[in-house]
């Protein structure tokens, strides 16, 4: 019984080993499998057309908030068809490597695009979204920062989350019944603090 017990721990200990080892990420693995991606995430204030907005910022993004993203995308619950096309065939693997990638890539262009919204009120607006928000890439939280991210591309995601066209609960219930314009305030708020950068 003792020793079936401990036939049991063992063959534990080495099936998750085995999930440790086959999900642990790898930053070099990421770096060549973000090649193709560099076209637009690493040219600083690179705009995406129709509608224009700036290509968002993830240098320095936080590892499980990329995962999710990414995930999203290939699971058509993000309705961009540019970013649909880059990760349809991206593995479960190539993912968290590339998150991983990014999550230490944080010296690229720190260039942010304002949108001529009113900061100052943008920070008393935000102050409900800074329990999230904060900046603390504490591990595991999937939070994105926000800080230093374009404004017209911040804008475009929250009308996303806001009409269900990007599908997250969440987020569509805590950007409930803000006006056009306190977006664009929340945007130059988070615009103006220092933080993602575009990909070296
Ligand atoms: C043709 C330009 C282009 C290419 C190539 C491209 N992206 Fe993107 N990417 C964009 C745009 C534009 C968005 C914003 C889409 C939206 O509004 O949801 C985006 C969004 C993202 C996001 C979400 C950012 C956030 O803050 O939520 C991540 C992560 C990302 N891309 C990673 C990648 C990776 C990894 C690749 C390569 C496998 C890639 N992109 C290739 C243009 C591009
Ligand atoms: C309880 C935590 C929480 C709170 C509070 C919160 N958010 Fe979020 N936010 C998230 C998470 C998690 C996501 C990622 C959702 C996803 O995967 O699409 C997100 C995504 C976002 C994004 C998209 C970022 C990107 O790179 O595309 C923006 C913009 C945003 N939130 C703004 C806000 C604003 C403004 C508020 C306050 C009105 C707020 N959030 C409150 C957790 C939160």
């Amino acid at each position: 019984m003792k020793n079936k017990a401990m036939a049991l721990a063992i063959g534990l200990t080495a099936l998750s080993n085995i999930q440790v080892t086959a999900q642990a990420a790898s930053v070099d693995a990421g770096r060549d499998a973000f090649e193709t991606c560099r076209g637009c995430h690493s040219a600083p204030g690179y705009s995406n057309v129709y509608p224009t907005y700036y290509v968002p910022k993830i240098g320095g993004q936080v590892a499980a908030y990329t995962v999710a993203a990414l995930t999203a995308y290939k699971e058509s619950n993000r309705p961009h068809g540019t970013m649909m096309a880059n990760t349809y065939d991206l593995s479960e693997q190539k993912i968290a490597d590339i998150a991983a990638y990014l999550a230490t890539n944080a010296d690229g262009s720190k260039l942010a695009n304002a949108n001529g919204g009113d900061a100052k009120n943008g920070e008393q607006l935000a102050a409900a979204c800074l329990a999230c928000h904060n900046d603390d890439t504490k591990d595991g939280a999937a939070n994105p920062r926000l800080a230093g991210q374009h404004a017209n591309y911040m804008e475009r995601a929250m009308q996303e989350y806001q009409s269900g066209a990007r599908k997250n609960a969440l987020m569509q219930s805590m950007l409930q019944g803000l006006s056009a314009d306190e977006i664009k305030d929340i945007a130059a708020y988070f615009t103006s603090l220092k933080g993602l950068t575009a990909t070296k």
